[in-house]
């Protein structure tokens, strides 16, 4: 046989095999990468671009059946509601006197407060209060709805892990057939309950996957990370709390966690990748993230994406202040998988050499 026939015959058989919903290994295995090659890319939403677009949403747009809630496309991923491959995160507006009606979804939703104090979210039937810095969650399936009774707008951060449910086709979505679900426990009932740092109440036998403290005050957060300011830390990642769920000491939900880390003032901590997605949010103060060699600076209010596998330093640009991050993570997703990575970078003393700054 010439080279030419076999060539026709190679296509020709190609063709059919393609027809027949088939391909051969031999033609994907440029897929089969040596690490990770995330589509999404890293990327940063600074705070004045978010918070004027949120304020004009709450003048442009009614907070009809659906949240007033501003969804972080990222843009590596051609227009897939995701920040990263597994999660979204959303800026969401709530103005005086508004409700967000009750609904409930089998993606778990998160909520960083980052303006206003004394708006609510109910859980099941409980009313968690909100002030800047707390952290407040909705578990998967519970239903939920938001209010605002104070004559101030509130915005928060929204996390959930959609694209993921999405990937695994779990979603599911129910409207409550009232606007609010009735009240059937008293305000901030989880925290009375499991609020008690390494104090948990015996005879609550139920074990749920998803924290059943619905709320973690940034009061206590923040004397936390105060009482820790002389510790030693983490080399990349300075002082970084988990918060966890308080029954089990683990990640307070089954598909993201979430982590809250002071930068010390003068601090540049070193680089390091791991498996997994992360979305961050400057708290305080400011500093920078370099990224698989690009630099991203950032200050109070800004919003950052990190993919997985990413090259990542953080650095505290004051030398007076410290910076405060709060993050989301899919790492116990990666870690139940038996999927989860990390290395540390070890070139160049264990910093990144810098090729470019970030601009939106
Ligand atoms: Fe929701
Ligand atoms: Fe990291």
């Amino acid at each position: 046989m010439t080279r030419s026939a076999a060539t026709a015959a190679e296509t020709e058989f190609h063709e059919r095999m393609h027809a027949a919903h088939m391909y051969g290994l031999w033609e994907l295995a440029s897929q089969m990468t040596r690490h990770p090659e995330p589509q999404a890319i890293p990327y940063m939403w600074k705070a004045a671009v978010l918070e004027a677009m949120v304020r004009e949403a709450g003048e442009a747009v009614p907070v009809g059946e659906e949240r007033r809630a501003l969804q972080l496309f990222n843009p590596g991923l051609d227009g897939k509601w995701a920040t990263t491959n597994t999660m979204i995160a959303a800026v969401q507006i709530l103005l005086p006197g508004e409700v967000a009606r009750a609904h409930r979804h089998t993606p778990t939703a998160i909520r960083f407060i980052m303006e206003g104090t004394g708006a609510y979210t109910a859980v099941d039937g409980e009313r968690v209060y909100m002030a800047p810095g707390d952290l407040i969650l909705t578990p998967s399936w519970a239903w939920h709805d938001h209010g605002n009774e104070t004559d101030k707008l509130v915005v928060w951060m929204d996390g959930l892990d959609i694209p993921l449910v999405q990937a695994l086709n779990a979603m599911f979505f129910q409207f409550y057939s009232e606007r609010q679900v009735p009240l059937t426990k008293p305000t901030n009932a989880s925290v009375h309950l499991h609020g008690h740092a390494s104090l948990t109440p015996t005879w609550v036998k139920e074990r749920p996957q998803s924290s059943p403290l619905l709320l973690y005050s940034w009061d206590k957060t923040y004397q936390s990370l105060g009482t820790l300011r002389d510790a030693a830390g983490d080399e990349w990642d300075d002082l970084a709390l988990e918060y966890t769920h308080p029954q089990t000491g683990r990640a307070l939900l089954p598909t993201m966690a979430c982590w809250v880390q002071m930068i010390r003032p003068g601090k540049r901590l070193k680089a390091h990748r791991h498996t997994g997605s992360a979305v961050y949010y400057a708290v305080q103060g400011s500093g920078e993230t370099i990224i698989d060699g690009r630099r991203f600076v950032w200050e109070r209010g800004d919003i950052i994406t990190l993919p997985s596998w990413a090259l990542h330093e953080h650095a505290n640009r004051s030398t007076h202040d410290a910076a405060i991050l709060f993050s989301i993570q899919d790492r116990p997703v990666l870690e139940s998988l038996g999927l989860y990575r990390e290395e540390a970078y070890s070139d160049n003393g264990g910093y990144q050499t810098v090729t470019a700054t970030f601009k939106a």
